[in-house]
């Protein structure tokens, strides 16, 4: 994870960086440091734990203003700790000699390399990045040559880097290579600069383009060039954004996570309107032809977190729905295992940011098998959607809390389109059932919307979840793959440990958990397996726990009940979607009224480049 900034040019330095550094904090904000080098060929360096918002506060101390208010050149970095504690010895950039060096990856050889260059006496910090500074010193001392101080360095390391390098005595230069860690790069005029996303690129114009892995990119004020690591010039590839990246803003609301929660209607039609035309169903937008889908015989889905949650909504939909066995494999585990695919595999890839690591490393495994490999991201342009053969975007919008919301529930949208797309291929659908689907589809953002509405309703359903220090969330079938998402939700924003769990599984022992002090949420959205969810809710109902019913339709026996929420009613399969919002605002409510920075909870990061 972490977050790299780069910058030169007219204007000052410090404030392009400290402003790219909290447009990229949400990669990281265990630490977050700057250094500038100013128009005597000083290196500064300010560096501070905690958010951008410590270091903006050091970088506006007089004395530290003074030396660093004229410089037009430097590098910034938030951290998400790997190696070594969150200190501000650990925090980067890190200076060795004339090297200054900020990093996001992991260099799995540095205990190596201590011993290979007789680092031992000469580190301060605890971190793999400081190893790689000493290394880049090392041969600079030799060659007194930028790129081939790079060249020779990064030979000797092993692993996963984006590193932004400042050579002390090349003012005028930032150097940067990278070896799947991001890097995007944007030249205007009289100013360039580069950055871990596109995002932190936003105020300096609309064309970039993606560093090459082990490419050395030189910038410059008023060039940027490129270099292979056998030392041939090569052109950059332009791109143009063509979506938003300005977001960034709050527009009123508290945190992020409600803006993003609240915005679901609009991103839900933005991913669902274009691929729909006279009625049906139509991926040719995204250039999938239906050829795709001729002689697959399995689908395997790969993610990580929210999004591998997302997979286990389609495992249910098209597993159950059209007869095709559909595997989801976390894809840190995919990696590591053999896996069974083959050429008639099709292959879906869901990630919000298109960054992950483990996502992007099963990928590349899986396209040594298939050449069917469709990835479900958010993010235009991002790695996964170059590394697979299909790309459906979800149009999501920016997401910065931290939270996954809007983007969980595109992701459903674009994987029910793909469902109803393969359903009709497979002929389980005929020509009124694949309407009647998408008159469907269309219409469960109604059912968001009046989940939104009832906010209010909602947040009353969380007092007793406030104090909780454990919670279940219990369910079957379809409820329980949304559960899992649900429970993830309420984990990470408010720390309270929730489990999903299977309902009728709790009694194989999980049931000894429950006491008063816990309570329950059960969804029962599901009508095949409503009564057995009820009976299951009664067991624990039975030692003490209050419960709080999720419901879809009718229920007898309401007054019985501590509380019940009756989500709008519908088919089963689209009952996904106001129920997956109806959780998000528990997660975010209960995270809200317990004080807690809910955009960015403690331990995380949006997008997770560490394996
Ligand atoms: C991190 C984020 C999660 C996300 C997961 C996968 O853990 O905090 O919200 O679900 O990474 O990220 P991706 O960008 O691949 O969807």
């Amino acid at each position: 994870m972490c977050g790299i900034i780069g910058y030169i040019g007219k204007r000052q330095a410090k404030k392009v960086l400290l402003d790219s550094l909290a447009k990229l904090e949400y990669r990281g904000y265990d630490s977050a440091g700057i250094a500038v080098l100013n128009k005597e060929s000083h290196v500064v360096i300010t560096k501070s734990i905690g958010k951008v918002a410590n270091l903006e506060v050091m970088c506006t101390d007089a004395d530290a203003t003074e030396e660093i208010e004229d410089a037009g050149c430097g590098i910034g970095h938030t951290r998400w700790a790997t190696h070594g504690g969150v200190t501000n010895t650990n925090a980067h950039p890190h200076q060795q000699g004339r090297i200054v060096l900020i990093h996001n990856g992991i260099i799995e050889n540095f205990r190596e390399l201590i011993v290979k260059f007789h680092l031992e006496n000469q580190l301060v910090s605890e971190t793999d990045t400081e190893v790689a500074a000493a290394i880049f010193n090392y041969y600079y001392e030799q060659t007194n040559n930028p790129e081939e101080t790079i060249q020779k360095t990064i030979h000797e390391l092993q692993g996963t880097f984006a590193f932004g390098i400042l050579f002390a005595d090349h003012k005028d230069c930032v150097y940067a290579i990278r070896n799947v860690s991001p890097i995007v790069v944007m030249h205007g005029e009289g100013e360039s600069v580069l950055a871990s996303d596109i995002m932190a690129l936003a105020p300096f114009g609309n064309r970039y383009f993606v560093l090459p892995e082990y490419h050395i990119l030189k910038m410059k004020k008023d060039t940027v060039s490129l270099m292979d690591l056998q030392g041939n010039m090569c052109e950059p590839d332009y791109l143009t954004i063509d979506w938003d990246v300005n977001q960034a803003d709050k527009q009123g609301y508290p945190f992020f996570m409600e803006k993003e929660i609240m915005e679901q209607p609009d991103a839900m039609r933005r991913t669902i309107l274009p691929r729909i035309k006279e009625g049906m169903i139509d991926l040719t937008v995204d250039g999938i032809p239906d050829s795709l889908f001729e002689g697959m015989d399995h689908i395997c889905v790969i993610g990580c977190g929210t999004a591998m949650h997302a997979g286990l909504v389609a495992k249910h939909l098209i597993q159950q729905g059209l007869k095709i066995p559909v595997d989801v494999i976390i894809a840190s585990e995919f990696i590591y295992e053999e896996p069974l695919i083959t050429d008639k595999t099709l292959v879906i890839a869901i990630s919000q940011s298109g960054e992950t690591i483990d996502t992007l490393a099963a990928v590349r495994l899986a396209a040594k098998y298939t050449k069917r490999v469709l990835a479900i991201v958010n993010v235009v342009g991002s790695t996964i959607t170059r590394e697979s053969n299909y790309v459906m975007y979800t149009n999501a919008g920016t997401e910065i809390a931290v939270a996954s919301t809007k983007a969980y529930t595109v992701q459903l949208c674009a994987l029910y389109l793909l469902f109803g797309k393969l359903a009709t291929i497979k002929k389980c659908y005929n020509y009124a059932k694949q309407r009647e689907f998408v008159l469907q589809i269309c219409d469960i953002i109604k059912d968001v919307e009046k989940i939104l509405q009832d906010k209010e309703t909602i947040h009353r359903l969380t007092q007793k979840l406030v104090q909780a220090k454990d919670t279940f969330y219990i369910g079957r079938g379809l409820d329980h793959s949304l559960i899992l998402e649900g429970s993830l939700k309420l984990k990470e924003v408010s720390y309270i440990h929730a489990e999903a769990y299977s309902a009728g599984e709790l009694k194989h022992g999980t049931i000894a958990l429950i006491t008063e002090e816990t309570p329950v949420i059960a969804v029962m959205t599901q009508k095949k397996v409503k009564a057995k969810t009820k009976s299951n809710a009664m067991e624990v109902r039975a030692r003490g726990a209050s419960v709080l019913l999720l419901v879809a339709g009718e229920l007898e026996d309401e007054a019985d009940w501590d509380t019940v929420y009756h989500l709008p009613e519908r088919e089963d399969i689209f009952m996904t979607f106001s129920t997956s919002v109806t959780m998000q605002l528990i997660a975010y409510y209960t995270a809200l009224d317990k004080g807690l920075d809910v955009d960015k909870p403690r331990n995380l990061a949006k997008v997770v480049t560490v394996e």
